[in-house]
């Protein structure tokens, strides 16, 4: 079998074997198969695609390519939840400090920012101290005390799709189908998880633009997991708009500890909630309606929260940073950016905002850029609120005052100012069983 012969026919639109599928993985992994041709192949499935049997062979020969973790020893149901990548998308630390406050076990391993989307390790790194690389042991340790441990995904668990994942994020081929799907799903099925419960962005600044890509993203990774014995859930949930306030690294954590307190932004919540009342219901927990009521009441009583913490303190974070917010160092530059003209704010380009945030130092422009934890985007205003011209938009921050004028033109670019009021759609937008 030739690496060549593989693009080729990927290239030409046919479906590639199973056989195929694994030769090419399993010579990524070893080194045998150069960056180059991995790209090429990856440009040739984002053009043409892949169908469900080859979608599901990627996704099995990605799982295959490293360890495939055993989980026994964590007492109770293990539930994980996995986003598609979103702008201010910080749900994870509101999330699973909830469930597990609540008796459902969360082992989970995160990622980090991929494109113009932000990642959990990255912003758990924040935290002066947070360590995302722990042995096997010390993790199922602090699961089975804390209920919830988060690290980075380990070099030895699907190793494919770390390679995969860091080549697609420079050669334009991460919002592809396929390789979305069996990115998410290689990785899930390696860890070994009950239940999962994805959070299928849609919208501008998500990987899938239209509600109807989506919900075939969400159907797709929904019978992958089933057909390999999980129990499987997706919402489809919008991303026309960041959610909540706060873009970037550190900025984003203060804004989850302020939801675990009962005290966030309403869309963010909202998101959050309906996130971890589908991964309780999915671990057999109550109905619906009752899962909906213990969420509420692990954010009420302080439970969340205090999960939260003791998951920072066994993972050696600095606790004194969650209890007291204003401890986060805070960037030695801000930039008010101010609306241009009056009117209601019609539209975002989600997108632009995460790319803005990632100029002001947020995220990495290549493999081996250094993340700017302090540096981010506060909005003032979003879709649907009315602004005068010469109104603060955002507050842009960075320890790189050369990059405030590159981040103020993408950010005022991709703020749609019209006469217009906007009318807003729902933030769950679907669920897929
Ligand atoms: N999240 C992932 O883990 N992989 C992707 O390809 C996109 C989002």
């Amino acid at each position: 079998m030739r690496t060549y012969d593989i693009i080729k026919k990927k290239r030409d639109g046919y479906a590639l074997s199973n056989e195929e599928i694994r030769f090419f993985i399993d010579g990524y992994v070893k080194g045998d198969i150069p960056d180059y041709q991995a790209s090429a192949l990856c440009m040739a499935i984002f053009y043409k695609g892949m169908n469900v049997d080859e979608t599901t062979a990627l996704t099995l020969a990605i799982r295959d390519s490293g360890d495939v973790l055993d989980f026994s020893e964590i007492n109770g149901v293990r539930v994980d939840k996995h986003s598609t990548g979103g702008v201010g998308d910080k749900t994870s630390l509101v999330v699973a400090p909830i469930v597990a406050s609540l008796g459902v076990k969360v082992a989970k391993m995160s990622g980090r920012g991929l494109g113009h989307t932000g990642g959990t390790v990255d912003k758990l790194e924040s935290i002066e101290g947070f360590k995302v690389d722990l042995d096997s042991k010390t993790f199922i340790d602090i699961v089975n005390r804390v209920g919830i441990a988060i690290v980075g995904q380990s070099a030895t668990l699907a190793p494919a799709d770390k390679m995969l994942y860091a080549l697609r994020d420079v050669t334009a081929t991460v919002d592809s189908m396929p390789l979305i799907a069996s990115s998410i799903m290689g990785k899930k099925l390696a860890a070994d998880d009950d239940c999962i419960v994805l959070d299928v962005k849609t919208g501008s600044g998500s990987f899938m633009k239209t509600v109807e890509e989506s919900k075939q993203l969400a159907s797709l990774m929904v019978d992958i997991g089933k057909k390999a014995g999980k129990k499987m859930l997706a919402l489809i949930t919008d991303m026309d708009i960041p959610l909540g306030y706060a873009i970037g690294n550190a900025l984003e954590v203060k804004e989850a500890i302020d939801t675990l307190k009962g005290n966030g932004p309403r869309d963010f919540t909202e998101v959050c909630v309906a996130l971890a009342s589908n991964m309780l219901h999915l671990a057999g927990h109550g109905s619906e309606e009752e899962c909906e009521q213990k969420v509420y009441s692990a954010i009420n009583n302080g439970s969340a929260l205090n999960t939260f913490i003791e998951m920072v303190k066994a993972q050696e974070g600095n606790v004194e940073w969650i209890k007291s917010p204003e401890l986060f160092p805070t960037a030695r530059y801000l930039r008010q950016v101010k609306a241009e003209k009056s009117g209601y704010i019609n539209r975002v380009d989600t997108e632009g905002y995460g790319i803005s945030a990632l100029l002001l130092g947020a995220g990495r422009n290549t493999k081996e850029d250094k993340i700017d934890y302090s540096a981010g985007i506060i909005l003032s205003k979003k879709t649907g609120d009315y602004v005068k011209s010469g109104e603060v938009l955002a507050t842009l921050y960075t320890n790189d005052k050369e990059k405030l004028a590159s981040a103020e033109k993408k950010f005022l670019s991709s703020t749609f100012i019209e006469d217009e009021k906007p009318i807003l759609r729902p933030l769950i937008i679907d669920k897929v069983k």
